[in-house]
């Protein structure tokens, strides 16, 4: 029970993948789970769904891109439980044309959505973190921020995320706060579902790609994520955490091809 007594806010926590696993996680090692989603329907499932189990959630309807949504549920969470141990950034969008074809809104979209949500939600729990001398933010970044895979605004808010984890753990350091991000590689969730009705094999095909041989699983990233929020990670802030098969360790085909003479 490493979150017994400890509130947690996911942002995105109604989606299908990564949030909803999360939620159920956190609320199994004992924390209060307030979930924060734009789609109030799956935010009020995914609360359900823990206090059926017995836990303790709440669902807050927030769309992470307005300031006066993510205010109000930074109150409610502290108007709820008293506190605010641990805030997960999850929430995404992404537009994964061409840059070509990315209309500016597209490009502003992502940004708002992924990064400046981020920025939004970190500086209302913060505060409340401070005055307990105590909190650790964990966001959710992507490969994308380090490789092309395409996407480029999420890419390109990806690697903001990445930079103000950074700013956040310094400045925070000295109140006791940790913010660390995750950098995931694919994993299986129903955002690959109208892809995969294009190429019903795309995770096996994606899967060659990894080191490991596999696209990873909700619960491989929430493993992560639970590790950084815990007190098990206390000396750990500032840092990018790659929980990507390998990935972006580098590609076996490459160093074949590097060194012909050991595939002779
Ligand atoms: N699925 C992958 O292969 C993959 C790979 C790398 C990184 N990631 C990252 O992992 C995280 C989770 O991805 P997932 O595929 O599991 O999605 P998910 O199932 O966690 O769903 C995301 C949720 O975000 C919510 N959301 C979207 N816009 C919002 C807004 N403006 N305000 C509040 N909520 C909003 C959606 O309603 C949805 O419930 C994301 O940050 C994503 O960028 C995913």
């Amino acid at each position: 029970m490493r979150f017994a007594e400890r509130v947690v806010i996911v942002t995105g926590g109604g989606g299908s993948g990564l949030g909803r696993t999360l939620v159920r996680r956190f609320a199994a090692e004992g924390a209060a789970v307030v979930v924060a989603d734009r789609d109030e329907a799956a935010a009020c499932r995914a609360a359900a769904e823990v206090e059926e189990q017995g836990g303790r959630a709440l669902a807050v309807r927030t769309d992470v891109r307005s300031d006066e949504d993510v205010r109000s549920m930074a109150e409610a969470t502290r108007f709820a439980y008293g506190r605010i141990d641990v805030l997960v950034n999850n929430a995404f969008t992404s537009h994964p044309a061409s840059i070509l074809d990315t209309r500016v809104e597209d490009w502003n979209r992502d940004l708002d959505v992924v990064l400046t949500g981020a920025f939004r939600c970190s500086q209302q729990v913060l505060p409340t973190m401070i005055d307990q001398r105590r909190g650790v933010i964990v966001s959710v970044s992507s490969v994308n921020a380090h490789t092309h895979v395409g996407a480029a605004g999420y890419s390109a808010a990806k690697a903001g995320v990445e930079a103000l984890t950074r700013n956040l753990a310094v400045e925070f350091a000295p109140f006791g706060i940790r913010a660390n991000a995750l950098v995931p590689g694919t994993f299986r969730t129903d955002v690959w579902k109208d892809r995969e009705k294009i190429d019903p094999d795309l995770l096996d095909r994606l899967a060659t790609w990894y080191p490991l041989g596999q696209v990873g699983m909700p619960d491989d990233i929430a493993s992560a994520a639970l590790f950084l929020a815990s007190d098990e990670a206390s000396f750990i802030t500032g840092s990018l955490l790659p929980v990507d098969g390998g990935l972006l360790a580098g590609n076996p085909q490459f160093a074949r091809d590097v060194h012909p003479e050991n595939h002779r």
